[in-house]
């Protein structure tokens, strides 16, 4: 809140003058990207850009962790976008420079979670007592298994899955999240109680077999008529790209929360990178 009133007033100030953030994208992006990059700008720092991997030392076959201890020489801070799980993990124990994970392939995407957070208290005024809908692609949407992770340390948080059968929540996620939760194959039965309607892409750069996308692409698509089940009161989330989920003919509906909900990235960025940089 404090960086988004900061953004209204005053658009750009000095916490961060001097420092540098290294961004460090091995996978296409760009919201996180470009939001990482605006936030650091906005706190009066400066970034190293590095998307177009092909044109770095990595295309040359330098390992991960020896790129990041390269990095961290220059920057005060790495947001990394890998396309492994577990990545960021690897960088982290390389560094002694904070590492920010902007997502590690089907893995986590933690600080969508926290902007998806702030947008559900936004929209709604709580993060307890809520029934959360996730609807989509939750195997390979490492969104869903952040904020399922996320989510699950509020109280009376209820979640329901909702995928074709080859796309459901894996069980190591299940299994660490301890809130009651329910998988579903169709949207009809949970729509009416939803609180937040949680929409992903199905990610088509994930699967080992095409065929088995033209299957399940579209398996789910959001519109006016389908939202006429829902509350009143609840909101639509997507963390964007949409290829089709969600009609354009829904976005004017007060609950179409998703542009609002990437522009809150920014501000939650922010504050992230004043925190590990001991400006907050
Ligand atoms: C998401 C991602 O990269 O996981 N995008 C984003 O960061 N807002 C979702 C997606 O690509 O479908």
């Amino acid at each position: 809140h404090e960086m988004r009133g900061m953004v209204e007033r005053v658009g750009t100030f000095d916490l961060l003058k001097g420092k540098i953030l290294a961004n460090l994208f091995y996978e296409p992006s760009t919201r996180t990207s470009s939001s990482f990059t605006a936030a650091m700008e906005r706190l009066g720092g400066s970034v190293i850009p590095i998307n177009e991997v092909k044109y770095s030392s990595v295309s040359k076959g330098e390992s991960l962790a020896d790129t990041v201890r390269t990095l961290e020489c220059y920057a005060d801070v790495i947001v990394l976008r890998h396309p492994e799980t577990g990545s960021a993990a690897i960088a982290a124990k390389a560094a002694k420079k904070p590492v920010i994970n902007a997502g590690d392939g089907v893995g986590e995407h933690p600080t969508q979670a926290l902007l998806d957070a702030f947008t559900i208290m936004e929209e709604l005024g709580r993060l307890d007592n809520l029934t959360v809908t996730m609807l989509g692609d939750l195997k390979y949407g490492r969104t869903v298994h952040s904020l399922a992770r996320l989510l699950s340390k509020f109280n009376g948080i209820k979640l329901n899955y909702v995928s074709p059968e080859i796309l459901r929540m894996p069980k190591e996620v299940m299994e660490e999240v301890g809130v009651p939760q329910a998988e579903y194959t169709n949207l009809d039965k949970v729509l009416p109680e939803t609180d937040i309607l949680y929409v992903t892409r199905v990610q088509k750069e994930r699967f080992e077999d095409p065929a088995d996308y033209e299957k399940v692409k579209g398996a789910y698509v959001i519109d006016p008529e389908i939202m006429k089940a829902a509350k009143q009161e609840m909101a639509v989330m997507h963390p964007l790209p949409r290829v089709g989920e969600i009609s354009t003919d829904f976005d004017d509906d007060p609950r179409a929360a998703y542009f609002r909900q990437m522009e809150y990235g920014l501000y939650v960025r922010m504050a992230l990178l004043a925190m590990v940089l001991g400006k907050a």
